[in-house]
């Protein structure tokens, strides 16, 4: 008798569950011609995500602050031709080889590929036109009790210069805790390179406040990546004794004006931590940025290798969403990924995936407050 009373109470839990969500979708414009959407999944607390399928785009996240006040903490545009015309990356999934890859070459058994250097002199973010302009085939699903968004995106054999047919598929889920989990999957048709990330642009006051200066940062790292003057990894480097060890919480502005030849003398940071603990691939914390007068919190836990930390030093106050600017240094991205220029780099976690494999990453980034 057990079995069958505690099915039908889970039954009942579970409907009840799935009835305090909404998810709604609606036109969010045209890219070339085509019709792309906007997905907004809304929590049992009024906390909501927006993605559109351009890009696979994390138009806006909306969370309380320590006194329940909802604001968007994401970077982002009111209309999907403002992302076309000038987004620097906001909210996109990135690939399909996030970062950087030196001088726009590399080696896969020998054979020599060229991608864009769209970053002159190197390769960034995927080429041209990477996975964040690519309109994405959006299906509304349901993972466990959570209403989920599944995009997918064949993209061809030669495109942007990447070898092999790549078949890729990332899930974002809302939780009613205000956790974004994002799940990346791909398959190839050819030994390939990849690296996927969401390039989310965070500030915890809300979007268009001033600097994240105030904003405190720890990372679970005691190694990084320095660059060279192109922003190429010139190995792996401890962080103790220097600007990049964040393994206390620390105020971002504190030493970012530091002179220190990593910050390239006052522009600030770009770079891969070499995150601990990470060779079992398990879902670990990665970084946690508190905010103290919202009392925000954000929490990025992942499955990679490393994650950059970007300080948004190129943010030169373009007018986003309801007309606000974002200021040089307006917002940070945390972007969970493989090295920077793995595919040159012999001593770093190898990027290549290969016929017969499937590539996974999880990355989330969890909303909460400090009080
Ligand atoms: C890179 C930066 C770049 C930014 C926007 C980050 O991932 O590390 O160098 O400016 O993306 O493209």
């Amino acid at each position: 008798m057990k079995t069958p009373i505690l099915a039908f109470t889970a039954l009942l839990s579970l409907m009840a569950s799935a009835a305090k969500y909404s998810v709604s979708s609606k036109p969010f414009g045209e890219v070339d011609g085509n019709p792309v959407e906007l997905y907004t999944f809304t929590n049992e607390s009024g906390a909501s995500v927006s993605i559109t399928n351009y890009g696979g785009t994390v138009t806006s996240l909306i969370v309380p602050d320590q006194h329940g006040k909802l604001g968007d903490v994401v970077l982002g545009f009111d209309t999907v031709a403002e992302y076309v015309e000038k987004s620097p990356y906001f909210g996109c999934i990135t690939g399909r080889y996030a970062n950087r890859i030196a001088k726009g070459k590399f080696k896969i058994d020998g054979k020599e590929y060229t991608v864009a250097t769209n970053n002159e002199p190197n390769h960034l973010h995927g080429g041209l036109k990477g996975f964040d302009k690519k309109i994405w085939k959006a299906r509304i699903g349901n993972r466990g009790n959570t209403p989920s968004l599944t995009l997918t995106y064949t993209s061809p054999d030669g495109e942007e210069g990447y070898p092999g047919a790549l078949s890729t598929t990332v899930t974002y889920t809302w939780t009613q805790n205000n956790a974004l989990r994002i799940r990346y999957k791909a398959t190839t048709d050819k030994p390939t390179v990849l690296n996927l990330t969401n390039h989310s642009y965070f500030n915890l006051a809300g979007a268009g406040s001033k600097t994240v200066l105030d904003h405190n940062l720890q990372i679970n790292a005691d190694r990084y990546n320095p660059i060279d003057a192109t922003s190429i990894p010139t190995g792996i480097a401890p962080v103790k004794g220097t600007p990049f060890d964040f393994n206390k919480s620390t105020r971002i502005g504190d030493r970012i004006e530091q002179k220190d030849e990593q910050l390239q003398n006052g522009i600030g940071y770009d770079h891969n931590y070499v995150l601990k603990d990470k060779r079992d691939e398990k879902l670990a914390v990665a970084a946690i940025v508190t905010e103290p007068d919202s009392g925000r919190v954000l929490t990025v836990s992942t499955t990679e290798p490393g994650i950059q930390f970007y300080s948004g030093n190129f943010l030169d106050g373009p007018k986003g969403k309801g007309g606000k600017e974002y200021p040089h240094r307006s917002a940070l991205c945390l972007e969970s990924q493989t090295f920077p220029d793995s595919p040159n780099q012999k001593t770093f976690p190898s990027p290549i995936l290969r016929p017969g494999e499937t590539y996974t990453q999880t990355t989330i980034y969890k909303l909460s407050t400090s009080k």
